[in-house]
C-alpha cells in the first residue's frame, strides 16, 4: 500500500478537534483524493484529561508540542495552538529543523515571523501552508498562489474578521448592544484567545499582511498596516450610515501605489447594495483584482470549527499529493521589502462629532475643516436632549493625513466633547 501521510496535531481546541473529526469521518475520501491514507499519529494539548467530544485513544499523547514536532512517526506538523511566540513558534521551528512540513492556522505567528520561518522552511527543503489562517474556510491563498498565478494583482480587499462582521451586522439588524454580541461570538467559537485581537482590528490586519505578501511579492509587513478597531462604533453610527445608504464594515485594503504599498484595516462605510455591504454575520469576503482576470469575489464562513478545519485539510491534501509551493508563493529570498505608502489615496470621510450646543460652535468646526483643506459635502445636526449635539459631516475626497490635521484642530477646541469619529467611505 502507498505510504500514509502521518499528521501530528498540536492544539485540540475549536480547530484541532475539527481536523480530528474530518480525518476520522473522511478517511476513505481523503485516501481516494490524495492516493494515500491520511492518518493522525500523535496529538498534543495542555489538558490530557479534558473531554473534547472526539475519540483520541488511537493517537499518542505528547504534553510538549516541541516533542510532538520532532517525532519520527510524524510527516506533517499541524500547529493549531495559536500565539505569535511561545510554543507555537518553538514547535514550528522544531518541526522544520526535523525535516517536516508544517500546516498552521496561526496568522499572528506568520504575520510577525513569516519571513524568518519561510526562510527556515526553504533552507530545510520544507514548506509552511496556512490556508486556514486567512478568511477561515475560503480558499483565498490557493486562489492567489495557484488560480491567479498568471495575474499581476492590483488590489486585495475584504472583510476578514468574522467576529467584527457579526457584531456590526447584528448591531444593525437586532439593535443589540456590543456586550451581548461579544458573548454570542464567544459561544460560536469565533473569538481569538485574546478577543482584543478581534475587535481591535489586529487579527484582520495579521491576515491582510499575509495576503499582501503573496499578492505583491513583499515580505509580510504587519507594522506597515494602518489599523483601527470597531470599539468606537456606536448604534448611532450604524443608523446614520444606513440612512445615507451605507453599511459599516471592518475593511482591509492592500494595494500598490506610486508612493509604496498601502495597507489599511479600518472600519469603513461601504454602499449598502454592494456585495461587501450585504455581507452578514460571521461571513468573510475577499475581493481580488488582477490585470487579466479583472475581479473575483470570494465569500464564505470566516471562522468556526468546520470551515477552519476544512481549510487545514485542504493544505494537508496538497502535501499528501506532493504539492510544495513556497510559503508566500515565491522563494522567500526573492520577497522585496514592503515600502509603506506615506499618505493613503484620498476618499470621502464620515465624521461624527459631539458639538457643544453654544453660539458659534458649528462655525468653528467649519472653519477648522476649511483651514486644514477639508471640504464639507453634507452636514446634519440632529435631535438631542443634553448640552452636546451630535453632528454628522460627510466630506469631499481628502487624504487621511489632511483629515488628521483637521481632527487635531477639532480636539484642541473647546466646542467638541469626546473623541471625534472619522470613518472612510470606500469605493468598492
Ligand atoms: P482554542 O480553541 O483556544 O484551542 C487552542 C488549543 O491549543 C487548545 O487545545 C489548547 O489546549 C492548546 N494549547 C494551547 N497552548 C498549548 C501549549 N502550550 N501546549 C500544548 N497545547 C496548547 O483555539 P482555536 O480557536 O482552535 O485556534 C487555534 C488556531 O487557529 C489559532 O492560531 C487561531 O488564530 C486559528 N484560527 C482559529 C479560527 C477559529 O475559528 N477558531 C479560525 C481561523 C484560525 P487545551 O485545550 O488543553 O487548553
Ligand atoms: N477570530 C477570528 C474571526 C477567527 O473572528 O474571524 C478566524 O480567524
Amino acid at each position: 500500500m502507498t505510504q500514509a501521510l502521518r499528521l501530528g496535531i498540536a492544539g485540540l481546541g475549536t480547530v484541532g478537534v475539527g481536523v480530528v473529526k474530518i480525518v476520522r469521518r473522511h478517511a476513505d475520501l481523503l485516501q481516494a483524493r490524495t492516493g494515500r491514507p491520511v492518518q493522525i499519529t500523535a496529538v498534543s494539548a495542555r489538558d490530557a484529561n479534558k473531554d473534547r467530544g472526539v475519540n483520541l485513544s488511537d493517537y499518542a499523547w505528547e504534553t510538549d508540542p516541541v516533542s510532538l514536532a520532532k517525532r519520527d512517526d510524524v510527516d506533517v506538523f499541524v500547529e493549531l495552538m495559536g500565539g505569535e511566540n511561545g510554543p507555537a513558534k518553538a514547535s514550528v521551528e522544531a518541526a522544520l529543523a526535523s525535516g517536516k512540513d508544517v500546516v498552521t492556522a496561526n496568522k499572528a505567528l506568520l504575520a510577525i515571523h513569516g519571513q524568518e520561518l519561510a526562510e527556515k522552511a526553504e533552507a530545510a527543503g520544507r514548506v509552511i501552508r496556512f490556508e486556514a489562517a486567512v478568511a477561515g474556510g475560503i480558499p483565498v491563498i490557493k486562489s492567489l498562489t495557484e488560480g491567479l498565478a498568471g495575474n499581476e494583482i492590483t488590489r486585495v480587499m475584504g472583510v476578514m474578521n468574522g467576529t467584527c462582521n457579526y457584531i456590526l451586522t447584528r448591531m444593525q439588524s437586532q439593535e443589540l448592544g456590543y456586550n451581548a454580541l461579544f458573548e454570542e461570538c464567544a459561544q460560536l467559537g469565533y473569538l481569538e484567545a485574546d478577543p482584543n485581537l478581534d475587535v481591535g482590528g489586529i487579527d484582520a490586519a495579521h491576515k491582510l499582511a499575509l495576503l499582501s505578501s503573496i499578492a505583491f511579492g513583499t515580505k509580510p509587513n504587519f507594522n506597515g498596516i494602518e489599523i483601527e478597531g470597531i470599539q468606537q462604533i456606536s448604534l448611532d453610527d450604524i443608523h446614520q450610515a444606513h440612512d445615507m445608504g451605507y453599511r459599516i464594515k471592518l475593511l482591509g485594503v492592500a494595494q500598490r501605489t506610486a508612493r509604496g504599498l498601502e495597507q489599511r484595516m479600518q472600519p469603513c462605510l461601504v454602499p449598502s447594495d454592494s456585495p461587501l455591504g450585504q455581507l452578514e454575520g460571521g461571513t468573510n469576503m475577499v475581493v481580488l483584482d488582477g490585470d487579466a482576470v479583472e475581479q473575483i469575489v470570494l465569500r464564505g464562513p470566516g471562522a468556526g470549527e468546520g470551515p477552519t478545519a476544512s481549510a487545514v485539510m485542504g493544505d494537508v491534501c496538497d502535501l499528501a499529493r506532493g504539492l510544495h509551493i513556497p510559503t508566500f508563493g515565491r522563494p522567500a529570498a526573492s520577497l522585496e521589502e514592503a515600502k509603506p505608502a506615506v499618505t493613503g489615496l484620498p476618499a470621502p470621510y464620515y465624521l461624527r462629532l459631539g458639538l457643544q450646543d453654544k453660539p458659534g460652535a458649528l462655525a468653528k468646526v467649519a472653519s477648522i475643516l476649511g483651514d486644514a483643506g477639508v471640504s464639507i459635502d453634507r452636514m446634519r445636526q440632529y435631535g438631542h436632549a443634553e448640552s452636546t449635539a451630535p453632528v454628522l459631516i460627510v466630506t469631499h475626497k481628502t487624504t487621511r493625513a489632511t483629515l488628521d490635521v483637521a481632527l487635531e484642530g477639532l480636539r484642541d477646541t473647546d466646542v467638541i466633547a469626546g473623541e471625534p469619529v472619522a470613518l472612510r467611505i470606500e469605493e468598492v
